[in-house]
This record gives C-alpha cells, sequence and structure tokens, in this order.
C-alpha cells in the first residue's frame, strides 16, 4: 500500500512523533510506502509531494511543528479542488492517506472521505476541543508552557502588588484556559463557553487585593463578556471562515484598573503555546496515534479517526466527530469555583 500523509491547520507538538510512528509501523511492520503531502491541503491541491521513508522521520520524535509544513487550505474554497486532490494522489499512485489535523483539516476529510477517498484522521490541536477523543495531542504541552507562565507572573505580580492578565488561545473553548488556570492558582479564569460578567471579575480582582495577595487572571482568547462581543484582532477570514482573535486579556486589563483605580498589565502567550519541543505525554498520545492510523489503514477502515478514551486508543467514524466542538462542561468549569476571587 502506498501512503500520503499531510498535517493541516495549527500546527502543534506532536505531529512530528506520529509522522515517526506511523512510518515506521508502516515501513517495518507492513511493508508500505510512504510519501508526504506538504503544507496540508495545500500539497494535495498543488502536487507537492515529498518522499518519506525512515531516514526522513529519524530524529524528530521531540522536534515540535512538522516535517511536512502546514496551512489552513481549504479544498472546497478552489476551483475544481476534489479533483484536483484526486488526480495527485493518482499520479503518485497513493492508495490512502493520513490526515493530521483538527476540526477543520478532519472536516475536509470526512466529506473526501464520503466522496471515495481512502484516509484516516488523527485529530491534533493545543485546544483539544475535537469531539470523540478525549484528549488531542499539543494539549498537554500548551497547557505545561501556560502553567509555567502563570507560575512566573505571581511572582512578579506581587512584587508589584498588581493585577496580570494572560491570555491564553482557545477560541471556542477554554480547555487550556481552565486547566492552566487550575494548575498555575489563577483567581479568575475565563472561558468562551462562559460569558463573564466584568463587575464579578473586577469583584474577584478586589477580593484578592483585600487579602493581600496579587490577582491573576487566565482568559481564553475567545472568551466574552456578557454584555459584549468577541474582541477580534483584525476583520480577516481564512479559508474556512475564522476570525483572527486576541485582545480581550488588553481589554480586561483596561477595564480592571479603571474599576480598581489600581494597575494592571496583559500578558499574551500566542504561538509560545504551540512551538517547541512536545511533552512526554504528547509524544505518548502522538506515536499511539500514528501506530493505531497505521493499523486501521492495514484493515482497510477508511473514514474512521484515531481516538483516545480514557487509556484506550479506538476508532471512530469521522462522520461522528463532525456535530459538534468539544467544549468545557458547565459542572467542569463550576467544580473551581472555590478558587475564584
Ligand atoms: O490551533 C488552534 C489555534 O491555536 C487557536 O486557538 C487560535 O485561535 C489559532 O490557532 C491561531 O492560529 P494562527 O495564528 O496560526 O492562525
Amino acid at each position: 500500500m502506498k501512503v500520503a500523509v499531510l498535517t493541516g491547520g495549527g500546527d502543534c507538538p506532536g505531529l512530528n512523533a506520529v509522522i515517526r510512528s506511523a512510518v515506521r509501523k508502516g515501513v517495518q511492520e507492513y511493508g508500505f510506502d510512504f510519501v508526504g503531502l506538504r503544507d496540508g491541503w495545500l500539497g494535495a491541491l498543488q502536487d507537492i509531494v515529498v518522499p518519506l521513508d525512515i531516514s526522513s522521520v529519524r530524529g524528530i520524535l521531540p522536534r515540535g511543528g512538522t516535517i511536512l509544513g502546514s496551512s489552513r487550505t481549504n479544498p472546497f474554497k478552489h476551483e475544481d479542488g476534489v479533483r484536483r486532490i484526486k488526480d495527485t494522489l493518482a499520479k503518485h499512485q497513493v492508495d490512502a492517506l493520513i490526515v493530521i489535523g483538527g476540526e477543520d483539516t478532519l472536516g475536509v476529510a470526512t466529506e473526501l472521505s464520503a466522496q471515495g477517498v481512502g484516509l484516516v484522521g488523527v485529530p491534533k490541536t493545543i485546544d483539544n476541543d475535537v469531539s470523540g477523543t478525549d484528549y488531542t495531542f499539543g494539549f498537554d504541552t500548551a497547557v505545561g508552557i501556560a502553567t509555567e507562565a502563570i507560575d512566573r507572573l505571581h511572582t512578579t505580580a506581587e512584587s508589584h502588588m498588581r493585577t496580570l492578565v494572560v491570555e491564553v488561545m482557545g477560541r471556542h473553548s477554554g480547555w487550556i484556559a481552565l486547566h492552566a488556570g487550575v494548575a498555575g492558582g489563577a483567581n479568575v479564569i475565563l472561558i468562551p463557553e462562559r460569558p463573564f460578567d466584568i463587575d464579578q471579575v473586577c469583584a474577584w480582582v478586589e477580593n484578592r487585593f483585600r487579602t493581600n495577595y496579587a490577582p491573576i487572571v487566565v482568559a481564553a482568547e475567545g472568551a466574552v463578556p456578557k454584555e459584549g462581543q468577541m474582541v477580534l484582532k483584525d476583520q480577516s477570514l481564512d479559508e474556512f471562515g475564522h476570525v483572527r482573535l486576541s485582545g480581550i486579556g488588553e481589554w480586561l486589563a483596561q477595564e480592571i484598573e479603571e474599576r480598581t483605580g489600581k494597575d494592571a498589565r496583559t500578558t499574551v502567550l500566542g504561538h509560545i503555546q504551540r512551538g517547541g519541543t512536545p511533552s512526554a505525554f504528547d509524544r505518548w498520545l502522538a506515536t499511539r496515534f500514528g501506530l493505531h492510523a497505521v493499523d486501521a489503514l492495514k484493515d482497510g477502515d477508511f473514514g474512521t479517526m484515531t481516538a483516545l478514551r480514557g487509556t484506550r486508543i479506538v476508532r471512530v467514524p469521522l462522520t461522528e466527530t463532525r456535530t459538534t466542538t468539544k467544549v468545557v462542561d458547565p459542572s467542569l468549569y463550576d467544580e473551581f469555583e472555590v478558587f475564584f476571587g
């Protein structure tokens, strides 16, 4: 069998670990041949195909990013997209694809699978918002980075007795904000799933000052005030129709400073959360996903996605993962209310 691998959407730590394990098992155990498609669906559309063998995956396990490159290309926004992808696959005699991506990339995979392209999906994203799997790889690394940042911000916030707001990634889901906020002992955690009341936020901040501690506010980039809208970086949309977020941290710091009369500053963690070496857990999960994706191809189990359920890796139909974004359950958020303020 000849297999093409692609990585699409925002990169995350662990992508290379999937590529490595899929190639190692595919070549060594099943005698598969591999190629890589460059830059996600763009490589499939534009016939940018690179060799992929055991020597090309050596040494990449601890490396962040993706050796195949990535993009937010949506083939359905390009003329004759599906036909062009099928032509590329036919030209290189590719029998099946391993598609490593988040919601958008896997959405395209689901549609292509329905149109007869043999493929298996692997869920990735620091946001942890893909339905059907308990965790995506990349998330653990991002939470570790954000937690370390919060730990560091505590000491400087306390030296100056000021509020520090930390803006983390997460457009529609507050997984990073919640996990890093809890792990880092934040006093306020704001997530997109729960529109916040700025008066309440300021009351929590004041309360923290009263007990002689400096407040740390963690906000997901998609967090929204009850009366207000998401703060956008600009008006541009990507090919999947997503706006660019960022700015809620700055907005919060200004409001908090004005309303409490005390200094407030913002740190936007941005792409630092996505870069660099994957955590041990992400390497472990990504490696297992790669191994299981190759097994699914071997079994001809196309149209499925590898998923973590408890400690087991299972295959779920891609169609089942498409209906919703995996968001933070309100009762989970409420568990931590005791730490707010
Ligand atoms: O990978 C998902 C994500 O991390 C979102 O949380 C964030 O909004 C987005 O990527 C930003 O990605 P980029 O700047 O690469 O478009």
